[in-house]
């Protein structure tokens, strides 16, 4: 077992690394919450398996209801949020009560969203079963759902939100075994990007274990895990609300929020952040940060791990440079982004719209 305890301003919260702690998860929410009745809100996905463990182990008293959520963007949503809501209001959840989410990034933001804002917020403990949400995004308080965007049909990602610290993080390794491969190296594409901010030691781990880690080998994940919550501990705790430090954490997103949305892409969030991080680097490589090996070291470990390196098909560029000013680190008309530098990574807002144009350019598939 590990335990990585993180600071925030709404209090301190652990993270507990344990293999099989959904058998037993009761001890952990009892001592981290005081609320006796609390609604699990779940991915239908593992509403049976890794829900109902938890379930079990608090017992029917505490768990007045659950809510199963399909964990599609599209219903990222504003109703998604009163559907929990209402469930909170039919079992009788009152400021004491808890919200316990069980599933990956989705449930946790969309589920801890409805926390944040419930009777004006009442605990939530994240119980994340996703590679992705285990390193990311369960640990920092972030909470949000996508918005439709004015006179379009996408939805812009993440446009309203929260910062609402868990009081605890439950990670279970073995809810790994139930999720498709494609979706564990989503969550590894998150890990690249800790590794490419701020430990580059992770990164050269990555690199070297790719194999093992595109197969869920336990062993591999289990040395990932500790350290690449630590590099999200590490990051929240010195910038919780994301003024500056923190801003590292969207590395690849401004670009990976612009295709995430197009539905018959058919892309993860994982996959949209590795193009997107690759469109970063050549960026970067234009605005003079770093250079071509670099960027094609980065390429190589994300194909490595068996993540997409470029656009599955092209997209119009004016419509993807149109969609990131959506995006919310946009200030004004400026865009802000996230560029890898040889060593670490930088947050620019005075990137030339060209190099975006050629950054995309970059990432188109080829013919
Ligand atoms: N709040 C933050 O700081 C933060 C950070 C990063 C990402 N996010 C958000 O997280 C979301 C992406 O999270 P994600 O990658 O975890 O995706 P997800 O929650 O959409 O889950 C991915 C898929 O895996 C399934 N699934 C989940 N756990 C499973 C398991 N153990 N076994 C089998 N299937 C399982 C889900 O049903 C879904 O089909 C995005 O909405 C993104 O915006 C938030």
């Amino acid at each position: 077992m590990s335990i990585i305890s993180v600071s925030s301003s709404q209090g301190s919260y652990e993270v507990v690394i344990e293999r099989g702690i959904l058998g037993h998860s009761d001890r952990a929410v009892s001592s981290a919450t005081p609320a006796g009745r609390m609604l699990m809100v779940v991915d239908q996905a593992v509403g049976a398996s890794h829900g109902g463990a938890v379930r079990a182990s608090l017992g029917p008293d505490r768990v007045a209801g659950v809510v199963e959520i399909t964990a599609e963007e599209p219903l990222k949503r504003m109703s998604t949020v009163e559907r929990i809501w209402q469930a909170c209001l039919q079992v009788g959840l009152d400021r004491s009560g808890a919200i316990i989410a069980v599933g990956g990034g989705l449930t946790g933001d969309v589920a801890g969203f409805a926390a944040a804002s419930f009777m004006r917020g009442v605990d939530v403990v994240q119980i994340p079963t996703t590679l992705l949400s285990m390193v990311d995004a369960s640990i920092g308080g972030k909470t949000g759902i996508n918005v439709p965007l004015p006179g379009s049909d996408r939805l812009g990602k993440n446009l309203a939100g929260a910062f609402w610290a868990p009081k605890l993080v439950l990670v279970d390794p073995e809810t790994l075994e139930t999720l498709p491969r494609r979706e564990l190296r989503s969550g590894l594409a998150e890990c690249v990007k800790h590794g490419v901010i701020a430990d580059r030691g992770l990164l050269a781990l990555i690199g070297s274990h790719a194999e093992l880690l595109a197969q869920g080998d336990r062993a591999a994940i289990d040395t990932l895990l500790p350290r690449s919550i630590e590099v999200k501990r590490a990051i929240v705790q010195a910038d919780e609300h994301e003024r500056g430090s923190r801003m590292l954490l969207n590395l690849g997103h401004t670009f990976a929020h612009a295709i995430e949305p197009i539905t018959d892409l058919d892309l993860t969030h994982g996959e949209a952040v590795a193009i997107g991080m690759c469109a970063a680097a050549w960026c970067a490589e234009g605005c003079g940060l770093c250079s071509i090996e670099d960027c094609e070291s980065l390429t190589r470990t994300l194909s490595s791990l068996g993540l997409p390196t470029s656009m599955p098909r092209a997209e119009p560029i004016d419509a993807l440079c149109d969609a990131m000013r959506y995006d919310k680190k946009a200030t004004g008309d400026r865009l802000r982004l996230v560029l890898p530098t040889r060593d670490a990574a930088v947050v620019r807002d005075d990137v030339p719209p060209g190099a975006v144009r050629e950054a995309w350019q970059r990432v188109m598939p080829e013919g």
